[in-house]
């Protein structure tokens, strides 16, 4: 039987964040599908996966703290939900985050973030270079002090994708293999896509969630599309045998010499190292000096590091947006929502979204925290209003 080409909801890519919110549609009583060559793929499929609300706190972005604080809060039942659902381990590890600095100016620009967390009513502690030591034995002796984060934890994002393809196809959405070559707009209101194939595939609403290629979409009007970009992360992944487990029991950041270096330690032995943060288009090269300069800086954090095993090096593209929050909800074309523009944040704010996005999709409205994240702040309108 041929899958049926009329939907009430079609979204347009099968990343975590199309993904979670066909999940959430199709919860909610929608014939739902997805339009993608290869579902589940993007960039989760690179990304380590810390849920990092408060260690990836910057100035000016408090109205994305309240989103991503939003979400971190919903992860743990989420996660147990998806897990009950799929049978799926998802790799979530409540394990908490310690940022370090290795010299005085990373120790400043920790301290200046230890005071915006604490402006910003987060919980972080303090520590001396020996108390960081006595929480991570392998740490460097150079480690100058850093911020303990409990709240901050990690989930595997590779796992998380695979369970949410497991939890789509659970309740029905359909999978359409295929490329989306150009969205179709009948009346003024977005009506489906055609593919590459040259099929149409119709539906009552259209949800573009192509991370960095939601901005490229053919036949989206220019106001309407979205302004995100392709913002380039090398990631490592190395294997920690388990004669030198535990290697490190908590996820452990810090910002040397300006490039954000992190260590991710999942329990089943695999340590994710990332990431550098390239603006160079569509490129994905992994190159030498984006892995030297990471194992380069992981080595100053943790020297132990050149002893394992190096399994892997990939590169992914994170879809950046002008003020790097998300774009979610309803546009000014009728039919046609955004989940898109997630940045640094996709897996941390993947709960949120869903949940903002089939809220969306019933009402016409998004919820209360969604709604400073409209795409209709980045429209024609709204950009008219800004000073010169
Ligand atoms: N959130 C981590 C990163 O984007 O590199």
């Amino acid at each position: 039987m041929s899958s049926p080409r009329t939907s009430d909801v079609l979204v347009i890519g099968g990343g975590i964040i199309g993904l979670v919110t066909a999940w959430r549609a199709a919860q909610r009583g929608f014939a739902t599908a997805v339009v993608d060559p290869a579902p589940g793929g993007g960039a989760a499929q690179v990304a380590a996966g810390m849920l990092a609300a408060v260690t990836e706190l910057h100035h000016g972005e408090q109205t994305l703290l309240g989103l991503n604080l939003a979400s971190a809060r919903r992860y743990p039942e989420f996660a147990a939900e998806l897990t009950e659902l799929t049978g799926h381990d998802l790799g979530y590890r409540r394990c908490g985050t310690l940022a370090v600095a290795l010299d005085s100016d990373d120790r400043a620009h920790l301290r200046e973030l230890h005071a915006l967390q604490q402006q910003s009513g987060l919980e972080s502690e303090w520590l001396s270079g020996r108390e960081c030591r006595r929480l991570e034995p392998l740490l460097a002796p150079g480690v100058r002090g850093g911020l303990r984060v409990d709240g901050d934890h990690q989930i595997d994002p590779r796992r998380l994708t695979g369970a949410l393809v497991a939890a789509c196809e659970r309740v029905g959405v359909t999978f359409h293999r295929v490329r989306a070559e150009r969205l179709s707009v009948v009346g003024e209101r977005a009506a489906g896509v055609v593919t590459r194939d040259g099929s149409a595939l119709d539906a009552g609403q259209v949800v573009l969630a192509g991370g960095s290629l939601s901005g490229r979409l053919a036949g989206v009007p220019q106001d309407v599309l979205p302004p995100v970009r392709p913002v380039k992360g090398q990631v490592l992944r190395l294997t920690v045998p388990p004669r030198y487990a535990p290697f490190l029991s908590r996820t452990v950041r810090a910002v040397v010499r300006g490039s954000q270096v992190y260590l991710v330690p999942r329990e089943n032995g695999e340590l994710v190292v990332g990431a550098t943060s390239e603006e160079l288009g569509w490129d994905t090269t992994v190159t030498a000096g984006g892995v030297y300069g990471l194992l380069r800086d992981a080595h100053e954090l943790v020297p132990g590091i050149t002893e394992l095993p190096l399994t892997e090096t990939r590169a992914g593209l994170r879809p950046g947006s002008p003020d790097n929050a998300p774009l979610l909800g309803p546009t000014e074309l009728a039919g046609l929502l955004l989940a898109t523009g997630h940045y640094r944040n996709g897996v941390l704010l993947t709960p949120v979204t869903g949940d903002a996005m089939a809220h969306a999709l019933a009402t016409g409205e998004l919820p209360d925290e969604a709604r400073p994240f409209t795409p209709r702040r980045f429209g024609a309108t709204a950009l008219s209003e800004q000073p010169a």
